[in-house]
């Protein structure tokens, strides 16, 4: 019988992990150049707001990236933002989302694909997960519209296309606005089609763990002009290009991303094609190695994917095949072995979050409340019509994260080696 690490044995894996993010003298050198220049925000470089498609601006990094990002996902505009979070809320906005009206989103994904809507005064409606790939059941998209429905946020969980060919039939038919969620898919597609430019908008996110980073960022895509001239505006606390500086058109904050940070993304966008294809090859040995473990199912590709960013790798666990060990234990063994970024991936679905479960709004329940929203709503009902996420954050979601999949293809077969070890010893954790 094999010691289990967690138990004092020796662990399957000694050697570390690809690190994440990944940067060279390029983001040094580009970094510098800003530093060195004293414009450190993009209206060291210009008069005013200014679309992607100006050429007068491109000597402001961020100008110039988010016209490189925006020409990667098939569009013709990007709105670089401060974080992915306020680009979900600007594209809302943009799109006339108001308050009361309903807003349809996953509950298995991070905070602000359901706070935005909050944020700009409307309601989050909950549907779930599809069992096979976490993304949002299109399946179960209809049942959920009211006539407040305004708009679908549907998320490409992990880097994932979500079924948008259904998902944009939906919403050609009811007149919603669709805004992908592409927080994890900066180099997916979809039928051939990059992600970002599958709804009316798309915002990404360019935080620490995101395939491109900048520690912090976020952009909107479209290919809408006036949609693009409205998150500009937006981005710019509420400016209108070629009117004087102080004056002011919208509500809106201030969004506007760096200098550094558009220095830091050029670079780092260079590198995503390299890192998606080698992401792949990993993934692909590592679904075939999981795949014949008993009680080990990796998410599901769909035919429709034609890229995949594998931002998260997911597996689905089955407790009774390892007699019953909760997935939290199993996790843990599994990071004792050496599989250092293996976690349980999120805790609750969203709606169980204290915030919804207690209605902490904008001044109390505000805007959740019957004078603005029309009825009531108790968020805790959403568990019942949820219950692929429930179970997902319960027993059985185990993630890697992307740069565990960065390395050779020995880490794939450590990963399997360890699962294998710990089903065969898993009396030990009993
Ligand atoms: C699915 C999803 N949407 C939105 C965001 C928000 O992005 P940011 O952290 O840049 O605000 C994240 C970030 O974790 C995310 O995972």
């Amino acid at each position: 019988m094999e010691i289990l690490a967690i138990r004092g044995g020796k662990p399957v894996r000694s050697e570390t992990w690809p690190r994440w993010p990944v940067s060279d003298e390029t983001e040094e050198q580009a970094l510098l150049e800003v530093l060195r220049s004293g414009n450190w925000w993009r209206h060291s470089h210009g008069q005013g707001v200014e679309l992607v498609e100006d050429d007068t601006d491109l000597k402001s990094t961020v100008a110039r990236f988010q016209r490189e990002f925006a020409r990667s996902r098939g569009c013709e505009y990007g709105i670089a933002a401060a974080n992915g979070t306020v680009a979900i809320e600007i594209a809302l906005r943009a799109g006339g989302v108001c308050p009361g009206d309903e807003v349809i989103v996953p509950p298995y994904t991070f905070l602000a694909t359901a706070s935005a809507p909050l944020v700009v005064g409307a309601v989050p409606i909950f549907v779930d997960i599809h069992p096979d790939t976490y993304n949002i059941d299109h399946r179960r998209i209809e049942e959920a519209i009211t006539p407040k429905t305004k708009a679908i946020i549907p998320v490409h969980f992990g880097g994932q296309p979500c079924e948008m060919e259904a998902i944009s039939g939906i919403a050609r038919r009811y007149d919603l606005i669709v805004i992908e969620d592409a927080a994890h898919a900066h180099g997916s597609s979809y039928n051939g089609r990059p992600c970002g430019s599958l709804g009316d908008m798309a915002a990404f996110s360019f935080q620490n763990s995101k395939p491109i980073t900048a520690g912090e960022g976020g952009i909107i895509t479209t290919n809408s002009p006036e949609y693009a001239e409205d998150c500009e505006s937006m981005v710019w606390a509420g400016r209108k290009r070629g009117e004087p500086w102080y004056r002011h058109f919208v509500l809106a904050s201030n969004a506007r991303m760096t200098e550094f940070q558009g220095a830091i993304l050029r670079a780092q966008l260079k590198r995503l094609d390299a890192q998606v294809r080698q992401r792949t090859e990993n993934a692909t040995l590592l679904n075939q190695l999981l795949g014949e473990i008993d009680g080990i199912r990796p998410l599901k590709m769909l035919p429709t994917t034609t890229s995949h960013t594998w931002h998260i790798y997911m597996f689905r666990y089955s407790p009774e095949a390892f007699c019953g060990l909760h997935k939290s234990i199993f996790v843990e063994a599994l990071v004792a072995e050496g599989i250092e970024g293996a976690m349980t991936g999120y805790t609750n679905p969203l709606y169980q979050n204290p915030m919804f479960l207690h209605k902490r709004f904008m001044g109390g329940a505000y805007p959740v409340v019957p004078e603005i929203y029309g009825k009531e709503i108790d968020f805790a009902d959403f568990a019942e019509l949820c219950p692929v996420s429930e179970r997902a954050c319960s027993t059985e979601a185990v993630l890697i994260p992307q740069n565990m999949l960065m390395g050779d293809p020995e880490g794939m077969n450590d990963i399997a080696t360890a699962i294998r070890k710990v089903q065969a010893n898993v009396k030990q954790l009993l």
